[in-house]
């Protein structure tokens, strides 16, 4: 029986994917032959209700001098990380020379705000090629994991911070006590955490089963991070919906007593308990509406292949290697998949092996039908693809439902 990461209770496993590549391991055919695996397998504590990983692949296999994802690849998530690092400024950076710390900074997409505006900060970051782009543009970076030993150091060298922030990274790091220990060691008496992920009643609402992936160990609700955090006299004091990556949810974390909770915990909790997501039932729904997902999805491509029809995927996300290889998606059903970071072009998709092509490819020659891997990115992708719609072009998507628009 595995055990909870975060309370050491046993789990229930209540889906399984099989057998799965590293979602960012874009690979050479040279290297297809040794392409690692592991067994994609969620389960759910009914202790402390945290929806986690069985089994992850050592954090070194994901994160290192070669990661393939760079977040300023969208301008719509600078947009928003930039609203996010105004709202930090705003609200809790009052006392003179305040401290600003990022855990998973990558290429410095939301620090850049900060560095700009000459405030104190620093981003950890263990990738390092991404780590080097942030450089680049002046933000400070320190190229390691984060963990409590790490906080100390910061804290030694640095003072304390005003305010911790992460986003799209908590959940990827299995080790959450050294994290939230390491945290309350480091904050300052009157500061903030703020980190947002993507959202376990959003997931489970949408079925946007492509968020399970190797990196993402955790899939948190309010209650989780709540039970979590007490453990380190620290309370959430807000809790925010965010409209990106389908679906994210800030939380605003102080010292116990620090400052008043909003009533939008206690709120999101009621609504979290309505939606079921303290029921193991509630898990096991959601795993036959993905099993009716994927059948969907692929008597789609299934039809198309047989009508002839040139598919192409948009967007080689990490969340598409989970789509790809749960639902048996083949360069038969898909061309190629464009997409426009750089280090991903001419490489092939983990698992799948789908071709990946620059952005040119797909612009060049239309296919029928565009199947919207980054459908997270889909307002900011249909705005710029009009001459695609009027040139006949239709777009695939399968959250919440599989359709063809
Ligand atoms: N914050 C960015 C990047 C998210 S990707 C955004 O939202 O777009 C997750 C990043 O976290 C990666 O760059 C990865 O290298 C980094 N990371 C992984 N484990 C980490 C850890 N223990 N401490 C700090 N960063 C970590
Ligand atoms: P994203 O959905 O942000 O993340 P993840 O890898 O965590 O699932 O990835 C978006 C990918 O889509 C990224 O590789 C860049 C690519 N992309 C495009 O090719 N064109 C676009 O217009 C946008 C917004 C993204
Ligand atoms: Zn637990």
């Amino acid at each position: 029986m595995p055990t909870c990461l975060v309370c050491n209770h046993a789990v229930t496993e209540f889906i399984s994917f099989g057998r799965m590549p590293i979602a960012n391991g874009f690979l050479t055919p040279a290297q297809f032959a040794a392409e690692y695996t592991f067994e994609l397998r969620v389960g759910f504590c009914p202790a402390c209700s945290m929806v986690q990983l069985l089994e992850q692949p050592d954090r070194e296999m994901m994160f290192h001098e070669n990661y393939a994802y760079f977040s300023s690849i969208s301008t719509r998530m600078a947009a928003h990380f930039k609203e996010f690092a105004q709202s930090v400024m705003r609200d809790y950076l009052r006392r003179d020379d305040p401290f600003v710390v990022e855990l998973g900074s990558n290429d410095g997409i939301m620090l850049h705000n900060f560095a700009d505006a000459k405030i104190r900060h620093l981003g950890i970051e263990p990738s390092a090629n991404v780590a080097e782009a942030a450089r680049k543009r002046g933000v400070n970076t320190v190229c390691e994991f984060f963990d409590q030993d790490l906080a100390r150091r910061i804290l030694e060298e640095h003072g304390p911070a005003d305010a911790i922030l992460a986003a799209n990274v908590m959940c990827h790091i299995p080790y959450l006590h050294s994290v939230a220990a390491g945290m309350e060691i480091l904050l300052s008496d009157t500061g903030v955490v703020q980190f947002e992920d993507p959202y376990l009643g959003d997931i489970v609402e949408k079925t946007s089963y492509d968020q399970i992936y190797d990196e993402h160990a955790f899939y948190f609700s309010v209650a989780s991070v709540e039970r979590l955090f007490a453990e380190h006299g620290l309370e959430v004091v807000d809790a925010i919906p965010q409209n990106v990556h389908g679906g994210s949810m800030r939380y605003v974390i102080a010292r116990k007593g620090a400052y008043p909770v909003s009533q939008a915990v206690t709120r999101q909790k009621a609504k979290e308990e309505a939606l079921g997501l303290k029921d193991l039932e509630t898990y096991h729904r959601f795993r036959r509406n993905v099993e009716a997902s994927r059948d969907a999805l692929m008597e789609t491509l299934n039809r198309l292949k047989a009508e002839g029809q040139r598919v192409v995927g948009y967007g080689a996300t990490s969340k598409s290697t989970t789509v790809t290889m749960y639902c048996g998606i083949t360069p038969e059903h898909v061309e190629f998949i464009s997409d426009t970071t750089p280090t991903k072009q001419g490489k092939f998709s983990p698992g799948a092996h789908i071709p990946v092509r620059p952005y040119d490819a797909f612009k060049a020659r239309y296919p029928d039908v565009a199947l919207l891997f980054a459908w997270n990115h889909g307002e900011e992708i249909m705005d710029k693809e009009t001459a695609f719609r009027e040139a006949g072009g239709k777009w695939l998507v399968y959250v919440p439902t599989v359709e063809i628009l």
